[in-house]
């Protein structure tokens, strides 16, 4: 971590200075929740590029929805672990903060972390796909599937499929917070996803510090200013540490 000290200094990183992390399934997989790729990727069992599609769900909106409920039940039952929580200090720490995550499980902000902005939607909020109305009040498990809105059209899960675009606000709020940032954790992704996987990209053009957080090496190892291999769960706790002690003027 001797480097990473380095680093701050060049950087001259302060407690008000503009800070982002950038999450993706690694940073769940210490709560046990699949991550997507890899050997025990997600997509292996489940073929989800065939599922998570809007194709999918027009053929066959019960068997997409299944798979979600699947999803939903094996997250509701599993808990933050210690890298949410350290990113939900530097939510505290840091006045000028964005979590920006790709992943759709919530548990940043059962962890506490407040400005989030989640890319690619949440698998607890439902959508209406008739008049696009969001809400979050169906039970899991599901009692119904596929689950309809009061409306009577279906339901479809609050989430970005293969196929469709990000949602407008989230993506600004992204992409702006990446060109204003001094310093950018990325932890957790295999930086193969666009647009999600240029964001470190933007952050490093416009003279941010960026910091990977990742047991592998991904596309972005290269092209950051700091690799910290290891476990989310245990590095980035102490990557807060040094954070936190260092800005503490
Ligand atoms: P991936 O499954 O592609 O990558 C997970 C990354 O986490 C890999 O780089 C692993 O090396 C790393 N990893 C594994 N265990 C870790 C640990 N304990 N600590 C830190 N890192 C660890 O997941 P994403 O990059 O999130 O999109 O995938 C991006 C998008 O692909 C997802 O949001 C999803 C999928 O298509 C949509 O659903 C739209």
């Amino acid at each position: 971590m001797e480097s990473l000290t380095d680093l701050l200094s060049e950087t001259g990183l302060k407690r008000r200075s503009p800070v982002s992390v950038l999450t993706g399934a690694g940073v769940s997989a210490e709560s046990g929740v699949p991550t997507f790729r890899g050997e025990e990727g997600l997509w292996k069992n489940f073929r989800a590029e065939e599922l998570a599609t809007p194709e999918a769900f027009d053929r066959d909106p019960a068997t997409v929805w299944e798979w979600y409920d699947y999803r939903r039940r094996i997250i509701a039952a599993k808990e933050p672990n210690p890298a949410h929580r350290a990113i939900t200090r530097l939510d505290e720490a840091f006045p000028d903060f964005l979590l920006i995550t790709q992943n759709v499980d919530g548990l940043h902000a059962r962890a506490g972390t407040r400005r989030i902005a989640e890319l690619h939607g949440n698998l607890f909020r439902v959508r209406c796909t008739r008049d696009g109305e969001v809400s979050d009040n169906l039970g899991v498990p599901l009692t119904e599937i596929p689950p309809r809105c009061k409306c009577g059209s279906l339901l479809r899960p609050d989430v970005v499929w293969f196929g469709e675009g990000l949602p407008r606000e989230e993506f600004d709020r992204a992409f702006n917070a990446a060109e204003a940032c001094k310093l950018m954790l990325v932890v957790g992704t295999s930086a193969v996803v666009q647009p999600a996987a240029s964001i470190p990209l933007v952050a490093k053009q416009a003279g941010a510090l960026v910091v990977e957080v990742n047991p592998d090496p991904t596309p972005l190892t290269d092209l950051v200013d700091l690799h910290l291999r290891g476990n989310a769960g245990e590095v980035l706790p102490r990557v807060v540490d040094i954070l936190l002690d260092f800005t503490d003027t």
